[in-house]
């Protein structure tokens, strides 16, 4: 990718797209769906057979997650999901972005199948089917078996040949009714948070183990594809999510502009190289080179990770916005959570600066305006690929009213103002097939556990209520009409 620099088109810079008379229609086909993941939903943590994964493990370390929360029961998905599919169907939702739980699926990572963890799985999928609703599973939402994490986790190459074998397992058992898949989720969080900064599971704060762990993801992705493709279920369509962070320089000064740059490569590169142009960019090996040689990268894995992928999943919800040094308005947290070490192997003196503007529950600055310019930019860097939004949404402070309902006028907003952006990039001639909004439901918010709220329907936890906000209505009326309201 080559456009780190390029400034923001103009468009809409808040929440609140600008009135419009007429309704923004999406393409014929456009799939609106909802997104949820495992671990932030499911519970049952020790049921059937489930071991645990480097998130349980992670989140019983006192002062790792918020208030000490864990997934053990979650929004209790495990014994609701046909509630939950209901709702769905009740918003007319033609979609739905899952994850398996690998532990659930394969206890400890190895080994046979567990028919209760695809049993789980196959029902759900069979009523969403039955319901006219697209299954679209990610094979690993961050949830590694703690088994793996213990013989090495994703530093290691032996975690990556794990995986494809988990992808075959997973291909077997719900490929006939399964046709779009995803391999990873955010990989750069599990690379770099996981390993590096630390500020997710399993919490290791090594800079190089967290580039091994890229490039060991790279790997997974590759040969997860292979096996989900392969003859058991040829016509699947094989995709990777990655959190593609829209990177801005502060000013145009040729420091900014190389912090950008640097960020750029760490956050994006990293997997775009191998995946879509067949190797790392020259400029990360170089900014990297004190840390490491790379030389866990062995001969032909670049060869194999060359195959282009069905399309690409693309999760936004903020810019991100740098500079080359510290000074007056920086922060040093560049939204991923707190921690004395970085997420960055490599990239020194940079400082992270909140855009100015209305910011989320989560503190990330609302700027639709990043997602159009990432979507040109993706179109332009890699044409012939088709993209979909795989995640998109916002945390506020949603609360049940006297009246039993929860408004949510701040969630509507954010959302009208990134559909418009999505619709501004189509038009501009950018192949995006869908967009699934995160999330379907509160949840566990990983290191921020249940305190952040992205559901499009409320979770009152204590007794395990659904209640559909606001927006859940605004958003069924969306994709029901295929087009954004004037
Ligand atoms: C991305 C992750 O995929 C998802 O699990 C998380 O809840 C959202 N971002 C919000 O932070």
């Amino acid at each position: 990718m080559t456009t780190a620099t390029r400034r923001s088109a103009p468009g809409p810079e808040t929440a609140a797209s600008p009135a419009s008379a007429e309704p923004r229609v999406f393409p014929p086909g456009f799939t609106w769906g909802t997104a949820t993941a495992a671990y932030q939903i499911e519970g049952a943590a020790a049921l059937d057979g489930r071991t645990p994964s480097i998130w349980d493990t992670y989140a019983r370390t006192p002062g790792k997650v918020r208030n000490g929360d864990t997934g053990d029961v979650a929004t209790d998905h495990y014994h609701r999901w046909r509630e939950d599919v209901a709702i769905m169907a009740d918003m007319g939702v033609g979609a739905y972005r899952f994850s398996l739980s690998w532990p659930r699926v394969q206890p400890t990572g190895r080994g046979p199948a567990v028919q209760k963890g695809l049993d789980f799985y196959r029902q759900l999928v069979d009523e969403l089917l039955e319901k006219g609703i697209k299954p679209v599973a990610t094979l690993y939402h961050w949830d590694l078996p703690q088994e793996l994490e213990d013989a090495g986790g994703w530093p290691e190459r032996a975690t990556a040949e794990r995986f494809a074998e988990y992808a075959e397992l997973a291909a077997r058992a719900l490929g006939d009714r399964v046709k779009t898949w995803t391999t990873l989720n955010e990989p750069w969080c599990s690379a770099f948070l996981g390993y590096a900064s630390g500020v997710h599971a399993p919490g290791r704060t090594d800079p190089v183990a967290a580039l091994r762990a890229a490039h060991h993801l790279n790997l997974a992705h590759q040969w997860g594809a292979e096996a989900l493709r392969g003859e058991l279920s040829p016509d699947a369509q094989v995709s990777i999510t990655l959190n593609v962070h829209h990177v801005r320089p502060l000013t145009e000064s040729p420091e900014d502009v190389d912090a950008a740059r640097r960020i750029d490569a760490l956050a994006n590169r990293v997997f775009t190289g191998p995946l879509l142009k067949g190797a790392y960019p020259a400029d990360l090996l170089r900014d990297t080179e004190r840390l490491t040689d790379w030389s866990f990268v062995r001969d032909g894995d670049l060869a194999r990770t060359r195959r282009p992928l069905d399309f690409l999943g693309v999760n936004y919800y903020t810019p991100t916005l740098v500079s080359a040094s510290t000074g007056e308005g920086a922060h040093t947290s560049d939204g991923h959570g707190n921690s004395a070490h970085s997420p960055w192997p490599g990239a020194d003196n940079v400082s992270f600066h909140r855009p100015p503007g209305s910011t989320t529950a989560m503190g990330w600055a609302v700027d639709p305006s990043g997602l159009h310019d990432l979507l040109i930019r993706l179109g332009d860097d890699f044409p012939g690929l088709p993209l979909m939004i795989t995640e998109n949404g916002a945390a506020f402070d949603d609360y049940v009213d006297p009246a039993g309902e929860v408004r949510d006028p701040d969630r509507i907003a954010y959302l009208h103002g990134h559909l418009d952006a999505v619709h501004r990039a189509i038009e501009a001639g950018v192949d995006v097939r869908g967009y699934f909004l995160w999330s379907l439901l509160d949840n566990f918010e990983w290191g921020y556990g249940y305190s952040k709220r992205f559901g499009a329907v409320y979770v009152d936890y204590p007794t395990g209520k659904r209640i559909p906000k606001a927006s859940a209505g605004w958003y069924a009326g969306v994709a029901r009409a295929n087009a954004l309201p004037g």
